[in-house]
Order: C-alpha cells, then sequence, then structure tokens
C-alpha cells in the first residue's frame, strides 16, 4: 500500500508538471456543456438497432465495468483500481436524474471519442475512451439505441477515492493532449475494410477494427506507462492489472501447443479450448461476454490475432516429457496429492470425462512469472451458474504463503520441463496476495 502511494504521488507529479507546461490547457477546464434532453434523441425504438447495440455492447464488455458486484445493471458503482487511485464506474442506464436518459446521441458520441461528459467534466481514461474513439459513427449510435431501451434505474454517482491533485479532472486535458490517439485512425481502419478486396481480408480488417476500438483488448493486453496509458511501441506484448498477467498476444504459436484459429474462436467465446487453460481471472468475464456477441464477430477478431503472430512456426518450449521432479518440493507433491489430484492428477474424472487437457498446457504454469500461477491458486475459478465442470476452489484461505508458493513451485516442475521459478517462496507469494483488489 506505501509503495502504491509513493507511486501515485509520484504520477500526480509528473502530471503536474506536464499541467505547468501546458498551461493554456488547463485553464480551459473543461468542455463545453451539450444540453439535456427530454427524452432519447433519436428516440429509442428501432429494433434492429437495439439487438445490434446489444451485441456490440458484448464486445465492449459495458456490463461488467458498469454493473456492482450484486447491483442493478448497468446502474455503475463498480470499483476499479488504476494508476490513479480507486475509480467507481458510472450510472449510464436511461435514468434522468443519475444516469444518461437525458443525453442526445451527440453528447454519447463526445463521450465515447473524447471522454467528455454530458455537463462538460473530462472522464478518467479507467473508462476504455482512447479505445472507443475509434469506432464508426453506426456503431456508437447503435450503442446509444441499445443502452435507451435498457430499464432505468436511480442510482447517484459513487465519490472516488483519488489521490491529490489527481482529483482534480482538468488534467485530463493534458493526459488526452499527450495519448488520445487521433479520432482520424477511426476513419483509417473503417476504410481498410472497405477496400479490403477479398473475404478473408476483409474479415481481418473486422477483427482489427473490434480488437483496436470496442474490444480494447490492449487495455488489458499492452503495457502502460508511468501515467497510465499504453505504450503503443509494444502494443499487446502483455500488460498486468488487478493482480494478473494478461499475456501477450503476439506470441500465442509459441505456447506449449500453438494456438490455432479454431481453438483461438472456441475460447473467446466460451472460455475453453482444447489443449489450452481455461480462461481465468478478468479474462473470464471479457469471455462471457464475449459468448453472447455475433459469432463472426469472435471469429473476425481470432482472424486477426493470427496475422499477429510474427513467426507461427516458432519452436514451441519442450513438452513435459522429461520431467524434473527431483528439483521439486516435497511437500508440495503432499499437498499436492492432497489438495489437487482429485481433480488434476492422472485419470482424475475432469481430464477424461471433462476432456480437460492436463496442467503441461496451461499458460500459466509455463509462463516466465509465477503471477498467474499463484493468483489462480489463492482465487480460484468462480462458481459460475451450471458450469459445476469449471469450478476451482479458492485456496488464498486454506494455505499459508510458504505453502502456496511450494504447491506452484511443484506444479511447474511436474507438469512442464522448464527452469524452476527463482525465488518463488512465502514472501514473493505475500507480495502477490496485496495485489488484487478483493483481498
Ligand atoms: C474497464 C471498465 C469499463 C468498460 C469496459 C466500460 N466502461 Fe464506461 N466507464 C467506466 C468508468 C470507470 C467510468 C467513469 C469515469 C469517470 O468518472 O471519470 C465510465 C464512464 C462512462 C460514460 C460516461 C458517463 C457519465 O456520466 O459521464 C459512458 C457514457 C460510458 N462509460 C459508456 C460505456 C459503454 C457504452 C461501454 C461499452 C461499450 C463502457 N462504458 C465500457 C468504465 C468502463
Ligand atoms: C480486463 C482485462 C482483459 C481484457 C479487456 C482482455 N483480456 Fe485477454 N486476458 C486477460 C488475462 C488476465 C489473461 C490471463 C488469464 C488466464 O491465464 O486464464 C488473458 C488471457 C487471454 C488469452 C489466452 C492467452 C494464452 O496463451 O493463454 C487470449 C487469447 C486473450 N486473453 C485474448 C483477448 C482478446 C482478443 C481480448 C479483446 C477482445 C482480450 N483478451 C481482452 C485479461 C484481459
Ligand atoms: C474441484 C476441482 C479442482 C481442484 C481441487 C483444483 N483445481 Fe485447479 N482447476 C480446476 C478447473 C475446473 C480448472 C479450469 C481448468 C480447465 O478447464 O482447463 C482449474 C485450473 C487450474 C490451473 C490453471 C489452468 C489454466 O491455465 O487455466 C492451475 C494452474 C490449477 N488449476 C492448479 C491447481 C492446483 C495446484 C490445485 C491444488 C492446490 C488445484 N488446481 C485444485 C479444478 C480444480
Amino acid at each position: 500500500m506505501k509503495g502504491r502511494r509513493v507511486r501515485m504521488a509520484g504520477v500526480a507529479v509528473v502530471l503536474l508538471a506536464l499541467a505547468a507546461a501546458y498551461g493554456s490547457h488547463v485553464a480551459r477546464a473543461s468542455e463545453r456543456g451539450l444540453a439535456p434532453v427530454a427524452a432519447p434523441s433519436p428516440p429509442a425504438g428501432d429494433a434492429e438497432a437495439v439487438a445490434r447495440g446489444a451485441r456490440l455492447a458484448a464486445i465492449g464488455n459495458c456490463m461488467t465495468c458498469h454493473t456492482a458486484t450484486g447491483g442493478q445493471p448497468l446502474a455503475g458503482g463498480l470499483p476499479l483500481r488504476t494508476p490513479f487511485g480507486v475509480i467507481d464506474s458510472t450510472n449510464i442506464t436511461p435514468d434522468k436524474d443519475t444516469g444518461i436518459g437525458d443525453w442526445s446521441l451527440d453528447a454519447f458520441t463526445r463521450a465515447m471519442r473524447q471522454g467528455v461528459s454530458r455537463d462538460g467534466h473530462l472522464l478518467y481514461p479507467a473508462f476504455p475512451y482512447p479505445h472507443f474513439t475509434q469506432m464508426s459513427d453506426a456503431d456508437i449510435a447503435a450503442l446509444y439505441a441499445w443502452l435507451m431501451s435498457r430499464a432505468s434505474v436511480n442510482a447517484p454517482a459513487p465519490h472516488n477515492a483519488l489521490i491529490f491533485p489527481l482529483g482534480f479532472r482538468p488534467l485530463m486535458a493534458v493526459w488526452n493532449r499527450l495519448y488520445l490517439p487521433p479520432e482520424s485512425a477511426a476513419s483509417a481502419t473503417s476504410a481498410a475494410s472497405a477496400t479490403a478486396r477479398d473475404a478473408q481480408a476483409q474479415e481481418v480488417a473486422r477483427g482489427r477494427y473490434l480488437v483496436e476500438s470496442l474490444g480494447h483488448c490492449g487495455a488489458c493486453h499492452t503495457p502502460l506507462n508511468r501515467l497510465g496509458a499504453e505504450r503503443r511501441d509494444r502494443a499487446l506484448q502483455g500488460g498486468t492489472l488487478e493482480g494478473w498477467d494478461a499475456p501477450a498476444l503476439t506470441d500465442l504459436a509459441a505456447r506449449p501447443t500453438p494456438w490455432t484459429q479454431a481453438q483461438l474462436t472456441n475460447y473467446l467465446r466460451t472460455g475453453y479450448a482444447s489443449e489450452h487453460g481455461a480462461a481465468a481471472g478478468p479474462m473470464r468475464t471479457v469471455t462471457r461476454s464475449l459468448g453472447e456477441a455475433a459469432p463472426e464477430d469472435v471469429e473476425a477478431i481470432a482472424a486477426y490475432l493470427m496475422t499477429l503472430q510474427s513467426n507461427p512456426n516458432a519452436a514451441a518450449p519442450p513438452a513435459a516429457a522429461s520431467v524434473h521432479l527431483s528439483t521439486a518440493p516435497a511437500n508440495g507433491a503432499t499437498l499436492f496429492a492432497a489438495a489437487c489430484a482429485s481433480c488434476h492428477g492422472a485419470g482424475a474424472a475432469m481430464s477424461i470425462d471433462g476432456h480437460r487437457p492436463s496442467l503441461s498446457f496451461s499458460t500459466a504454469v509455463n509462463a516466465d512469472s509465477p503471477r498467474n500461477m499463484v493468483r489462480i491458486l489463492l482465487d480460484g475459478i468462480a462458481w459460475h451458474e451450471s458450469e459445476a465442470a469449471s469450478f476451482m476452489p479458492p485456496f488464498a484461505g486454506t494455505f499459508t504463503d510458504a505453502q502456496i508458493a511450494e504447491l506452484a513451485n511443484y506444479t511447474r516442475a511436474r507438469f512442464t520441463a522448464l527452469s524452476p521459478w527463482s525465488a518463488l517462496d512465502a514472501q514473493a507469494v505475500a507480495r502477490l496476495r496485496k495485489e488484487s483488489p478483493s483481498r
């Protein structure tokens, strides 16, 4: 916590210095307010646009971020941890007093493209407008039609806990000037899809448009700079959020089993793919949402991802043929037999009846960093409706830091032929425990 405060104070100092440099922009403390409208304009009710908007919202994951745990859909109040402190999402139901019911399409479009609220105050980039800015007019209008057709919920805006002076929204004018991609990028992407000659090129162009704009995959999969902006020179090369590593999407061909386009499509739509570990952590909610999107859009995303693989024939890491259990911690073996083997042992029902692959294929177990392995042990994989077969219990309360480290090190040694994670011990687990907002 102390380390975070120091880091955030550092961010604040840098932004303040920039504010001095860009004084004239900050002086224009906010943008012009747009007049409230008495009723949605254009009026809601175009059933076709509403249906299209619903499928697009699934790609944008609007529901996940704008719904508090156990709260009303889209009524906001979910706390998000960012380099600027904790920011709560807002109410985007069509409620006139506390939601966006008095927003015109113009006001909504400005929010999506420029990160400016209807009354003119600047929004924080925890709202992925740096990606949404590239959306087409037609897609933004469909989202608007869908939102205006949702149930109104009266839920006042929450109070955000941001470190001074980051709670001062006008500073975002500096941030936008530095990092908001020009809107012209949007027309470039749509132009590319218009001129794409054959069906396959069109599919890839559509996938690229969705990944870069509405899907905002880079919000998690791209590393951030110290001001919380994505490093465009390292797009999709792997990021860290809420205690999880979002692995690089540019070396999917170098996994224990190289991803195929069909496996990617399945994974993105269901959270599962043959010969790959299941989606866990924040990626689980992404895949659950993508399951509601138009299937051809998810196929397009997978098609585009395949074009990012620089060397599709790259040598995959050695398979787990020659495991080096001699170096594995003995305690780990005992703990694994007691707590894990019923599901992950050879011959467990999960792998035989459930057709789930061995942990040898898990990206987390094969990763350079033990972060996701430890995260999965601590958090488990939450129970979801009828998906009993995909439940893994959380072990955060069961095992000590030292035991979690032993289990992780043993799993690595038993299921891969890779070298052990250096320095994964009780202290490292204690640090990783603190990285997640939920504990
Ligand atoms: C990663 C989380 C996240 C996702 C995904 C997300 N939002 Fe948001 N959104 C936020 C946060 C946080 C805010 C509040 C920002 C602030 O107060 O500065 C916000 C604010 C907004 C606002 C401005 C509301 C106001 O009162 O000023 C609109 C409109 C909005 N979001 C629409 C959407 C739509 C539509 C989608 C899906 C396409 C979406 N958001 C997806 C986090 C998210
Ligand atoms: C909220 C953050 C977040 C967003 C947004 C997000 N991801 Fe992920 N993604 C993750 C995390 C974290 C993991 C690792 C989870 C795991 O190992 O189960 C992951 C894993 C993946 C994997 C598996 C990689 C592997 O080798 O195992 C793929 C593929 C993927 N994401 C694609 C996407 C695509 C495409 C998008 C955009 C449509 C996207 N992700 C958006 C956080 C995110
Ligand atoms: C009740 C059954 C159950 C138990 C007990 C259990 N797991 Fe899991 N575990 C699962 C399921 C289901 C998944 C999702 C895996 C899939 O379908 O690919 C999973 C996934 C994982 C993954 C990540 C695979 C990936 O990349 O997505 C790891 C690592 C893991 N378990 C390790 C362990 C360890 C170590 C233990 C013991 C401390 C353990 N599990 C106990 C059911 C269980």
